[in-house]
């Protein structure tokens, strides 16, 4: 029997008006449901987006030992009282790199931690060497065999200062949450910027931790004995958020985007006003349209509060339609322009150099079977088809599922003509 797979079927040439609320941010809540492990009993997130990377962060927090209980779709209830385990396993870690979230507060809580050692992926090698060489300066021995690495901290976690080579996220997350219940004071120096990282460091400091500085370079924290449960509210995804504003930028009649902070888009929404995007803010949001053509620009992927990787397919997506050349340069991630080729696929004209991708202004798309090879580049081709001639299908759903909820909801509620199917 022939195998069943998803695919979305997008029919281009419908503008899209009315309002979409976005979901709370994924790579908020994953980083937050680890930290609950820090403080033993109930602590309950709210505004936690329903999407497959969180189910898979749950599975780890569950295999730990935590009880997790759903209260709503948004709400979640998760008691760390009974963990009794350290080790994570490398099929949920292979599954989602950010299961490397819970090293730190594993650490933290049992002074060692077993967590399978992540591979490369798609979008590129993401080591997690800087994560260890944060964590052996506060103590920590690291041993990797069979697959994993095996963290332990003898004498306990010992507070120290640390310069990260570069502001990785996931390696700020670790060392703040290590460092939260460290002896003694710990400087993350070069340390990753984004809300996210806020968000996680509010939620510690609610839980009792003392850190200042999150959201700049330099984070200090004292660490302290020990952190209890609390609520907390997830911050609105502003991946989620610039997804549809791109989309309004598209075919945008006018497009109003809430439940997230404009001021975590600052570059991005300069960028797409300089591309003859008309963006106005409103109350816990922005209204979105566009009346003249899409204008080209320069755009290069940085840490925040540079432009997000997280959003460069998108963005591409609209420099393909631009009046002109554009130039997107990508400094995250290596290998991060496979979009590319499936955009040309579509009609668009994009050339890679290295880490440049040349783009050549099309006046439209023609809509083609796809692959959409990684969560945003998917995404981004389902835009695509928004406005491409005909009918657009998007493989490589299951990417989309990991940081979307009800994608295809959503733009059908906008109006678009897009729809999950199963297809042979
Ligand atoms: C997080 C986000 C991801 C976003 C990225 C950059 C989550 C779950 N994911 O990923 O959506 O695209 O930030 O904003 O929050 N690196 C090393 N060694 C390390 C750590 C990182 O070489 O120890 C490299 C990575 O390979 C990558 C770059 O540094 O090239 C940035 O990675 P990092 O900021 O750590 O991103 P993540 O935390 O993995």
């Amino acid at each position: 029997m022939a195998e069943k797979r998803s695919i979305i079927h997008v029919e281009g040439g419908y503008p899209l008006s009315g309002h979409v609320t976005v979901e709370g941010a994924k790579n908020s809540a994953l980083k937050l449901m680890a930290a609950t492990l820090m403080a033993p009993g109930v602590t309950t997130l709210t505004n936690v987006p329903d999407n497959s990377d969180v189910h898979t962060m749950g599975k780890v927090l569950s295999k730990l030992g935590a009880r997790i209980t759903v209260c709503d779709a948004h709400t979640l209830q998760i008691d760390t009282s009974d963990v009794k385990s350290w080790v994570t396993p490398y099929e949920l870690v292979v599954k989602m790199r950010a299961s490397t979230a819970v090293l730190g507060p594993l650490l933290a809580r049992f002074g060692k931690a077993v967590v399978g050692m992540p591979g490369g992926c798609k979008i590129g090698a993401r080591k997690v060497d800087m994560h260890m060489m944060g964590l052996s300066a506060l103590g920590v021995d690291f041993q990797i065999g069979h697959g994993n690495i095996h963290a332990s901290a003898p004498g306990g976690l010992k507070g120290c200062s640390v310069t990260l080579e570069f502001p990785s996220v996931g390696a700020t997350e670790n060392l703040l949450m290590a460092g939260a219940l460290a002896h003694g004071k710990t400087v993350i120096d070069n340390a990753a910027c984004e809300p996210e990282i806020v968000d996680l460091a509010t939620m510690l400091n609610e839980m009792g931790a003392s850190i200042t500085g999150a959201g700049t370079p330099v984070i200090e924290i004292e660490g302290v004995r020990e952190l209890s449960p609390v609520t907390h509210g997830v911050i609105g995804d502003r991946i989620e958020a610039g997804t549809f504003v791109a989309a309004a930028g598209l075919v945008g009649d006018p497009v109003r985007v809430h439940g997230f902070n404009p001021d975590h888009l600052g570059l991005v929404l300069k960028k797409y006003e300089a591309m003859g995007i008309s963006i106005k803010r409103i109350e816990d949001g922005l209204l979105v349209f566009r009346e003249g053509s899409l204008l080209p620009t320069s755009i290069q992927t940085l840490p925040f509060p540079g432009f997000p990787t997280d959003l460069q397919a998108q963005t591409m997506v609209l420099l393909a339609l631009a009046e002109g050349d554009s130039v997107v340069t990508e400094n995250i991630f290596e290998n991060r322009f496979m979009m590319a080729a499936e955009l040309n696929r579509m009609g668009a004209h994009i050339r890679i150099e290295g880490h440049h991708a040349l783009i050549q202004g099309v006046a439209g798309f023609s809509g083609a079977p796809v692959e959409g090879p990684d969560l945003r580049a998917g995404a981004a081709l389902v835009l695509a088809g928004l406005v491409a001639d005909g009918y657009t299908d998007v493989s490589g759903v299951e990417y989309i599922h990991r940081g979307y909820e009800r994608f295809t909801d959503k733009l059908r509620g906008l109006g678009a003509h897009v729809e999950e199917i199963e297809v042979e």
